[in-house]
Protein backbone atom coordinates (compact mmCIF):
# COMPACT_ATOMS: atom_id res chain seq x y z
CA UNK A 1 0.00 0.00 0.00
CA UNK A 2 0.74 3.43 -0.61
CA UNK A 3 2.63 5.55 2.53
CA UNK A 4 0.96 9.16 2.73
CA UNK A 5 1.91 11.63 5.08
CA UNK A 6 -0.61 14.17 5.74
CA UNK A 7 0.47 17.89 7.47
CA UNK A 8 -1.81 19.65 9.09
CA UNK A 9 -3.79 16.66 9.98
CA UNK A 10 -5.19 18.10 13.15
CA UNK A 11 -6.74 20.48 10.85
CA UNK A 12 -10.24 20.47 9.27
CA UNK A 13 -9.46 18.98 5.59
CA UNK A 14 -6.00 17.24 7.50
CA UNK A 15 -8.95 15.12 9.58
CA UNK A 16 -11.13 14.79 7.08
CA UNK A 17 -8.75 13.36 4.43
CA UNK A 18 -7.82 11.17 6.91
CA UNK A 19 -10.53 9.52 7.63
CA UNK A 20 -11.88 8.76 4.37
CA UNK A 21 -8.59 7.44 2.75
CA UNK A 22 -7.28 5.10 6.08
CA UNK A 23 -9.11 2.33 4.37
CA UNK A 24 -6.91 2.04 1.14
CA UNK A 25 -3.77 3.82 2.32
CA UNK A 26 -1.07 3.68 5.17
CA UNK A 27 -1.25 6.75 6.69
CA UNK A 28 0.56 8.85 9.34
CA UNK A 29 -0.03 12.87 10.06
CA UNK A 30 1.36 14.97 11.82
CA UNK A 31 0.48 18.68 13.14
CA UNK A 32 1.84 21.44 15.52
CA UNK A 33 -1.40 20.45 17.62
CA UNK A 34 -3.04 17.36 18.50
CA UNK A 35 -6.26 16.13 17.25
CA UNK A 36 -9.19 16.02 18.44
CA UNK A 37 -10.03 12.57 16.73
CA UNK A 38 -6.84 11.11 15.20
CA UNK A 39 -3.18 10.26 16.52
CA UNK A 40 -1.40 13.10 14.68
CA UNK A 41 2.53 13.20 15.39
CA UNK A 42 3.02 16.57 17.13
CA UNK A 43 5.90 17.85 14.69
CA UNK A 44 5.72 21.89 14.26
CA UNK A 45 6.99 22.54 10.60
CA UNK A 46 9.35 25.02 12.11
CA UNK A 47 11.25 22.28 14.04
CA UNK A 48 13.47 21.21 10.71
CA UNK A 49 15.62 18.86 13.13
CA UNK A 50 12.27 16.88 14.41
CA UNK A 51 10.90 17.19 11.11
CA UNK A 52 13.92 15.43 9.23
CA UNK A 53 13.82 12.99 12.04
CA UNK A 54 10.47 11.80 10.76
CA UNK A 55 10.35 12.02 7.47
CA UNK A 56 13.75 9.99 7.37
CA UNK A 57 11.72 7.16 9.77
CA UNK A 58 8.79 7.28 7.78
CA UNK A 59 9.68 7.06 4.60
CA UNK A 60 6.14 8.22 2.79
CA UNK A 61 5.79 7.80 -1.22
CA UNK A 62 3.56 10.99 -1.31
CA UNK A 63 3.40 13.86 0.96
CA UNK A 64 0.14 15.78 0.88
CA UNK A 65 0.98 19.37 2.66
CA UNK A 66 -2.07 20.85 4.38
CA UNK A 67 -0.52 22.44 7.44
CA UNK A 68 -1.02 25.92 7.48
CA UNK A 69 -2.07 29.69 9.50
CA UNK A 70 -5.30 30.51 6.95
CA UNK A 71 -7.99 32.06 8.97
CA UNK A 72 -8.65 35.18 7.59
CA UNK A 73 -8.96 37.41 10.58
CA UNK A 74 -5.63 36.80 11.56
CA UNK A 75 -4.23 38.22 8.22
CA UNK A 76 -3.04 40.77 10.27
CA UNK A 77 -0.18 39.08 11.78
CA UNK A 78 1.89 38.90 9.14
CA UNK A 79 4.91 37.00 10.61
CA UNK A 80 2.64 34.17 11.56
CA UNK A 81 1.66 33.51 7.74
CA UNK A 82 4.81 33.57 6.81
CA UNK A 83 6.54 31.55 8.95
CA UNK A 84 3.72 28.67 8.85
CA UNK A 85 3.64 29.02 5.14
CA UNK A 86 6.50 29.97 3.61
CA UNK A 87 9.08 28.89 6.10
CA UNK A 88 7.09 25.73 6.96
CA UNK A 89 7.17 24.75 3.30
CA UNK A 90 10.38 25.48 2.62
CA UNK A 91 11.13 23.14 5.74
CA UNK A 92 9.41 20.45 4.48
CA UNK A 93 10.94 20.58 0.78
CA UNK A 94 14.18 20.44 2.24
CA UNK A 95 13.50 17.50 4.21
CA UNK A 96 11.67 15.77 1.14
CA UNK A 97 14.74 16.20 -1.12
CA UNK A 98 16.81 15.35 1.88
CA UNK A 99 15.10 12.20 1.88
CA UNK A 100 14.78 11.31 -1.49
CA UNK A 101 10.86 11.68 -1.48
CA UNK A 102 9.91 13.34 -4.34
CA UNK A 103 5.84 13.26 -4.23
CA UNK A 104 4.05 16.31 -3.27
CA UNK A 105 0.59 17.43 -3.38
CA UNK A 106 0.08 21.03 -1.78
CA UNK A 107 -2.86 23.01 -0.84
CA UNK A 108 -3.16 26.29 -2.02
CA UNK A 109 -5.90 28.51 -2.58
CA UNK A 110 -8.37 30.62 -4.89
CA UNK A 111 -7.12 33.38 -2.88
CA UNK A 112 -4.91 34.00 -5.36
CA UNK A 113 -6.29 34.96 -8.41
CA UNK A 114 -6.79 38.40 -10.16
CA UNK A 115 -10.52 39.45 -9.45
CA UNK A 116 -13.10 38.17 -12.43
CA UNK A 117 -16.59 37.78 -12.61
CA UNK A 118 -16.58 34.54 -14.40
CA UNK A 119 -14.97 31.18 -13.78
CA UNK A 120 -11.35 31.43 -13.50
CA UNK A 121 -9.06 29.16 -14.95
CA UNK A 122 -5.60 27.86 -13.60
CA UNK A 123 -4.05 29.78 -15.80
CA UNK A 124 -6.29 33.31 -15.55
CA UNK A 125 -3.81 36.22 -14.04
CA UNK A 126 -2.81 36.23 -10.85
CA UNK A 127 -2.77 38.93 -7.95
CA UNK A 128 -2.49 37.68 -4.29
CA UNK A 129 -3.95 40.39 -1.72
CA UNK A 130 -4.41 39.47 1.38
CA UNK A 131 -1.28 38.04 3.66
CA UNK A 132 -2.65 34.62 3.64
CA UNK A 133 -3.21 34.69 -0.25
CA UNK A 134 0.84 36.29 -0.75
CA UNK A 135 2.46 33.50 1.82
CA UNK A 136 0.52 31.18 -0.26
CA UNK A 137 1.33 32.11 -3.37
CA UNK A 138 5.40 32.23 -1.91
CA UNK A 139 4.77 28.49 -1.57
CA UNK A 140 3.44 27.81 -4.73
CA UNK A 141 6.80 29.38 -6.43
CA UNK A 142 8.77 26.99 -3.86
CA UNK A 143 7.26 24.20 -4.91
CA UNK A 144 7.67 24.89 -8.50
CA UNK A 145 10.89 25.42 -8.25
CA UNK A 146 12.21 22.55 -6.07
CA UNK A 147 12.18 19.96 -8.75
CA UNK A 148 9.77 17.79 -6.85
CA UNK A 149 6.74 16.22 -8.64
CA UNK A 150 4.05 18.27 -7.58
CA UNK A 151 0.24 18.67 -7.88
CA UNK A 152 -0.66 22.25 -6.22
CA UNK A 153 -4.89 22.08 -5.75
CA UNK A 154 -6.07 25.61 -5.27
CA UNK A 155 -9.41 25.34 -3.58
CA UNK A 156 -12.52 27.55 -3.40
CA UNK A 157 -14.73 27.38 -0.59
CA UNK A 158 -14.58 23.78 1.52
CA UNK A 159 -17.40 22.69 3.63
CA UNK A 160 -19.86 20.80 5.62
CA UNK A 161 -19.47 17.13 7.26
CA UNK A 162 -19.37 13.67 5.57
CA UNK A 163 -19.36 10.01 7.73
CA UNK A 164 -17.98 7.01 6.79
CA UNK A 165 -19.15 4.39 9.06
CA UNK A 166 -19.22 5.24 12.80
CA UNK A 167 -16.59 8.23 12.17
CA UNK A 168 -17.84 12.29 11.36
CA UNK A 169 -15.47 14.89 9.98
CA UNK A 170 -16.48 18.11 10.28
CA UNK A 171 -15.48 21.85 10.20
CA UNK A 172 -14.26 23.56 13.68
CA UNK A 173 -12.30 26.36 13.23
CA UNK A 174 -11.94 28.53 16.34
CA UNK A 175 -12.87 31.06 15.67
CA UNK A 176 -15.36 30.10 12.56
CA UNK A 177 -15.35 32.87 10.20
CA UNK A 178 -17.14 30.80 7.59
CA UNK A 179 -20.31 31.43 6.26
CA UNK A 180 -21.98 27.93 6.07
CA UNK A 181 -20.82 26.75 9.37
CA UNK A 182 -21.64 29.93 10.63
CA UNK A 183 -25.04 30.46 9.35
CA UNK A 184 -26.28 26.90 9.77
CA UNK A 185 -25.04 26.44 13.46
CA UNK A 186 -26.25 30.03 14.36
CA UNK A 187 -29.38 29.48 13.07
CA UNK A 188 -29.92 26.02 14.88
CA UNK A 189 -29.29 28.13 18.36
CA UNK A 190 -31.40 30.69 17.15
CA UNK A 191 -28.25 33.30 17.23
CA UNK A 192 -27.59 36.20 15.44
CA UNK A 193 -26.68 35.59 12.07
CA UNK A 194 -24.35 38.89 10.52
CA UNK A 195 -23.97 38.96 6.72
CA UNK A 196 -21.34 41.39 5.32
CA UNK A 197 -22.80 43.71 2.37
CA UNK A 198 -26.06 43.43 -0.21
CA UNK A 199 -24.65 46.16 -2.38
CA UNK A 200 -22.37 44.07 -4.03
CA UNK A 201 -23.24 43.92 -8.13
CA UNK A 202 -24.61 40.30 -7.88
CA UNK A 203 -27.91 39.32 -8.45
CA UNK A 204 -29.42 39.91 -4.53
CA UNK A 205 -26.65 41.94 -3.77
CA UNK A 206 -24.52 40.07 -1.67
CA UNK A 207 -21.20 37.82 -2.56
CA UNK A 208 -21.11 35.31 -4.87
CA UNK A 209 -19.09 32.00 -3.81
CA UNK A 210 -18.76 28.10 -5.25
CA UNK A 211 -18.61 25.98 -2.31
CA UNK A 212 -17.06 22.89 -2.19
CA UNK A 213 -18.40 19.99 -0.29
CA UNK A 214 -15.26 18.54 1.74
CA UNK A 215 -16.03 14.90 0.65
CA UNK A 216 -15.13 15.85 -3.04
CA UNK A 217 -12.14 17.81 -1.41
CA UNK A 218 -11.14 14.58 -0.39
CA UNK A 219 -11.94 12.56 -3.89
CA UNK A 220 -9.92 15.06 -5.56
CA UNK A 221 -6.97 14.39 -3.60
CA UNK A 222 -7.57 10.48 -3.40
CA UNK A 223 -7.53 10.76 -8.07
CA UNK A 224 -4.09 12.69 -7.21
CA UNK A 225 -3.13 10.28 -5.17
CA UNK A 226 -3.61 7.86 -8.18
CA UNK A 227 -2.49 10.39 -10.63
CA UNK A 228 1.15 10.74 -9.03
CA UNK A 229 1.32 7.07 -8.23
CA UNK A 230 1.54 6.36 -11.99
CA UNK A 231 3.42 8.77 -13.30
CA UNK A 232 7.19 9.26 -13.22
CA UNK A 233 7.18 13.40 -13.63
CA UNK A 234 3.84 15.08 -12.98
CA UNK A 235 3.37 19.02 -12.24
CA UNK A 236 0.25 20.28 -12.74
CA UNK A 237 -1.84 23.33 -10.71
CA UNK A 238 -5.36 22.47 -10.59
CA UNK A 239 -8.26 24.30 -9.24
CA UNK A 240 -11.04 22.26 -7.21
CA UNK A 241 -14.39 23.97 -6.71
CA UNK A 242 -18.16 22.82 -7.83
CA UNK A 243 -18.44 25.91 -10.56
CA UNK A 244 -21.68 26.50 -8.28
CA UNK A 245 -22.86 30.33 -7.86
CA UNK A 246 -24.25 30.88 -4.80
CA UNK A 247 -24.92 33.94 -2.71
CA UNK A 248 -24.93 34.94 0.68
CA UNK A 249 -28.10 35.09 0.97
CA UNK A 250 -29.43 32.42 -1.06
CA UNK A 251 -27.83 30.17 1.50
CA UNK A 252 -29.00 32.25 4.61
CA UNK A 253 -32.80 31.23 3.41
CA UNK A 254 -32.05 27.95 2.30
CA UNK A 255 -30.63 27.46 5.58
CA UNK A 256 -33.90 28.80 7.03
CA UNK A 257 -36.08 26.52 5.07
CA UNK A 258 -34.07 23.61 5.94
CA UNK A 259 -33.94 23.98 9.43
CA UNK A 260 -37.59 25.64 9.36
CA UNK A 261 -36.15 28.37 11.80
CA UNK A 262 -37.03 32.07 12.16
CA UNK A 263 -34.54 34.02 10.55
CA UNK A 264 -32.46 36.63 12.82
CA UNK A 265 -29.98 38.41 10.80
CA UNK A 266 -28.69 41.81 9.90
CA UNK A 267 -27.09 43.09 7.11
CA UNK A 268 -23.15 44.67 7.75
CA UNK A 269 -21.39 46.87 6.29
CA UNK A 270 -19.32 45.05 3.27
CA UNK A 271 -15.68 43.22 4.66
CA UNK A 272 -12.89 44.99 3.84
CA UNK A 273 -11.10 42.43 0.83
CA UNK A 274 -14.68 40.85 0.03
CA UNK A 275 -15.00 40.77 -3.36
CA UNK A 276 -18.21 40.06 -5.74
CA UNK A 277 -17.37 36.68 -7.16
CA UNK A 278 -15.48 34.01 -6.97
CA UNK A 279 -16.25 31.44 -9.41
CA UNK A 280 -14.02 28.29 -10.45
CA UNK A 281 -13.54 26.72 -13.76
CA UNK A 282 -13.32 22.81 -12.80
CA UNK A 283 -12.39 22.16 -16.66
CA UNK A 284 -8.83 20.99 -15.63
CA UNK A 285 -9.63 19.04 -13.09
CA UNK A 286 -11.88 17.34 -14.78
CA UNK A 287 -9.49 16.74 -18.56
CA UNK A 288 -6.35 15.89 -15.65
CA UNK A 289 -7.63 13.55 -12.82
CA UNK A 290 -10.84 12.66 -14.36
CA UNK A 291 -12.85 14.23 -11.62
CA UNK A 292 -15.83 16.17 -10.86
CA UNK A 293 -18.17 16.81 -7.43
CA UNK A 294 -20.80 14.86 -6.74
CA UNK A 295 -21.76 15.93 -3.21
CA UNK A 296 -21.29 19.67 -3.78
CA UNK A 297 -25.35 20.51 -4.35
CA UNK A 298 -25.70 22.94 -2.18
CA UNK A 299 -28.83 21.14 -0.03
CA UNK A 300 -26.67 18.39 0.04
CA UNK A 301 -23.97 20.45 1.57
CA UNK A 302 -26.52 22.21 4.22
CA UNK A 303 -27.53 19.10 4.76
CA UNK A 304 -24.40 17.77 6.05
CA UNK A 305 -23.19 20.87 7.83
CA UNK A 306 -26.48 20.07 10.17
CA UNK A 307 -25.85 16.48 11.03
CA UNK A 308 -22.12 18.41 11.84
CA UNK A 309 -23.81 20.46 14.25
CA UNK A 310 -26.06 18.03 15.63
CA UNK A 311 -23.21 16.35 16.06
CA UNK A 312 -21.28 19.27 17.92
CA UNK A 313 -24.22 20.32 19.83
CA UNK A 314 -24.76 16.48 21.40
CA UNK A 315 -21.20 16.58 22.70
CA UNK A 316 -21.56 19.80 24.06
CA UNK A 317 -18.63 20.86 21.34
CA UNK A 318 -18.60 24.86 20.97
CA UNK A 319 -18.44 26.99 17.78
CA UNK A 320 -16.50 30.60 18.55
CA UNK A 321 -17.01 33.57 16.29
CA UNK A 322 -15.33 36.61 16.01
CA UNK A 323 -16.15 39.91 15.04
CA UNK A 324 -19.57 39.68 13.68
CA UNK A 325 -19.77 36.48 12.69
N1 LIG B 1 -10.89 25.33 4.35
C1 LIG B 1 -10.94 26.01 3.21
O1 LIG B 1 -12.01 26.51 2.79
C2 LIG B 1 -9.70 26.19 2.37
C3 LIG B 1 -9.79 26.90 1.15
C4 LIG B 1 -8.64 27.08 0.39
C5 LIG B 1 -7.43 26.53 0.79
N2 LIG B 1 -7.37 25.84 1.98
C6 LIG B 1 -6.07 25.32 2.40
O2 LIG B 1 -6.21 23.95 2.78
C7 LIG B 1 -5.35 23.65 3.87
C8 LIG B 1 -6.12 23.02 5.01
O3 LIG B 1 -7.18 23.90 5.38
P1 LIG B 1 -8.01 23.65 6.72
O4 LIG B 1 -9.31 24.35 6.56
O5 LIG B 1 -7.97 22.21 7.07
O6 LIG B 1 -7.12 24.48 7.75
P2 LIG B 1 -7.01 24.26 9.33
O7 LIG B 1 -6.60 25.58 9.89
O8 LIG B 1 -8.22 23.60 9.86
O9 LIG B 1 -5.79 23.24 9.46
C9 LIG B 1 -4.46 23.60 9.27
C10 LIG B 1 -3.63 22.81 10.25
O10 LIG B 1 -2.26 23.14 10.04
C11 LIG B 1 -1.62 23.13 11.29
N3 LIG B 1 -0.38 23.92 11.23
C12 LIG B 1 -0.26 25.24 11.03
N4 LIG B 1 1.02 25.61 11.10
C13 LIG B 1 1.73 24.48 11.33
C14 LIG B 1 3.11 24.20 11.52
N5 LIG B 1 4.02 25.18 11.51
N6 LIG B 1 3.50 22.93 11.75
C15 LIG B 1 2.58 21.92 11.80
N7 LIG B 1 1.27 22.13 11.66
C16 LIG B 1 0.84 23.39 11.43
C17 LIG B 1 -2.65 23.73 12.25
O11 LIG B 1 -2.36 23.38 13.59
C18 LIG B 1 -3.94 23.14 11.71
O12 LIG B 1 -4.31 21.97 12.43
C19 LIG B 1 -4.66 24.95 4.24
O13 LIG B 1 -3.39 24.94 3.63
C20 LIG B 1 -5.53 26.01 3.63
O14 LIG B 1 -4.77 27.15 3.29
C21 LIG B 1 -8.47 25.66 2.77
Amino acid sequence: MTKILITGSSGYIGNALWVYLKKNYIIRGLDKYNSRYLKSEKIDLLNLKKLDHYIKSYQPDIVIHLAAQSLVDETINKKKYYLNNVVATKNLIFCLKKNKIFNLIFSSTAAVYKYKNTPIKENDNLKPVSAYAKTKYECEKLIKKSNLNYIILRFFNVCSSFKIKNKIAGELHKPETHIIPTVVYKSILNKKIYIYGNTYKTKDGSCVRDYIHIQDICSAIKKCLKKMKNSNKIREIINIGSQSKITNLEILHLVKKITKSSLNYEIVKNRKGDIAYLICSISKAKKILNWKPSNSKIKKIIKDEIMWVKYLIKNNIKRTFKNYL
